[in-house]
């Protein structure tokens, strides 16, 4: 198993590579830019051309595996199903509204599971040139250094990361704006860098200390998941339950004693689910 698992993190490390030098060349241009769920929920013709381009490279190696993509889930409607079977998850370009406003936190992010579990985490900001990558048991690294989530265990010392997300529903909107009130309150401030998975890591790499959003998806969060947990963070339901990767919302923190202080100061929200 665990050859077989390394024959798919080569190709996953191929993937990402080349998916990153579509994105690094398409930042610079002209995008034509339409909305999906709101009108600020965005996708350019770069996502769609990536998930394209990475699932044709996918099929060809791998017939048989399952994959979710944003993209082709934004077309079809669907729901998601994830089952035992081998599965890549992508999101092609996370941080969309970034890549159209020309922000550098965008990356493209690639996560297999295997019987339901995240096995491989693959994020690269290719505009920055960082690739996070983890494989489960074996640590996180990023451009392969290892990464050490902070010790920080008091919520009053430390830095969290939060989203306004792209739904516009004012009761949604009034509860984020509410969260971030309580975060202000409780902790050193707030930072919001625009790509789920790119906020992931930064909890990985020690650069914030919790992250919380309500109304991600498991394309946004999957591989950056597993980066923060093999570097040591925890990962759960905003209310404090094990994390569910179809409810489109999480909870990551650097040590086990912060996670615990954070459901108590949020407001949850229910988004639903993939
Ligand atoms: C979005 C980003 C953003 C988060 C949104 C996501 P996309 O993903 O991760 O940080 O706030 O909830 O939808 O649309 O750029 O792939």
């Amino acid at each position: 198993p665990d050859k077989e698992v390394q024959a798919i993190y080569d190709l996953a490390l191929e993937v990402a590579r080349k998916a990153g030098v579509l994105i690094r060349e398409a930042f610079v241009k002209e995008k034509s830019v339409e909305t999906k769920d709101s009108e600020a929920d965005l996708v350019t013709e770069t996502d769609q051309a990536v998930e394209k381009f990475v699932h044709d490279m996918i099929k060809a190696k791998y017939p048989d595996h399952k994959f979710i993509g944003e993209e082709t889930f934004a077309e079809t409607g669907q729901k998601c199903e994830l089952t035992d079977e081998p599965t890549w998850i992508i999101d092609p370009i996370d941080g969309t509204t970034n890549f159209v406003h020309r922000v550098q936190e965008v990356s493209f992010s690639l996560g297999v599971t295997i019987n339901k579990k995240p096995v491989i985490g693959i994020v690269y900001a290719p505009v920055k040139e960082e690739m996070f990558t983890a494989r489960l048991g074996q640590g996180a690294f990023c451009n392969d250094q290892r990464l050490k989530a902070n010790s920080i265990t008091e919520l009053k010392k430390s830095l969290g990361i939060v989203e306004g997300g792209s739904a516009r529903d004012p009761a949604v909107v009034q509860d984020k704006i509410t969260n971030i009130h309580s975060i202000l309150k409780n902790c050193h401030g707030f930072r919001a860098y625009g790509s789920c998975a790119i906020n992931l890591c930064h909890v990985a790499a020690g650069r914030g200390d919790f992250y919380v959003e309500y109304g991600v998806h498991i394309w946004d969060f999957i591989a950056g998941v597993l980066i923060a947990q093999e570097a040591g963070a925890s990962v759960c339901d905003p209310e404090g339950g094990e994390l569910s990767l179809l409810r489109r919302r999480l909870l990551c923190a650097c040590t086990p004693e912060l996670i615990v202080q954070i459901p108590p100061i949020l407001t949850h929200l229910d988004m639903g689910s993939d």
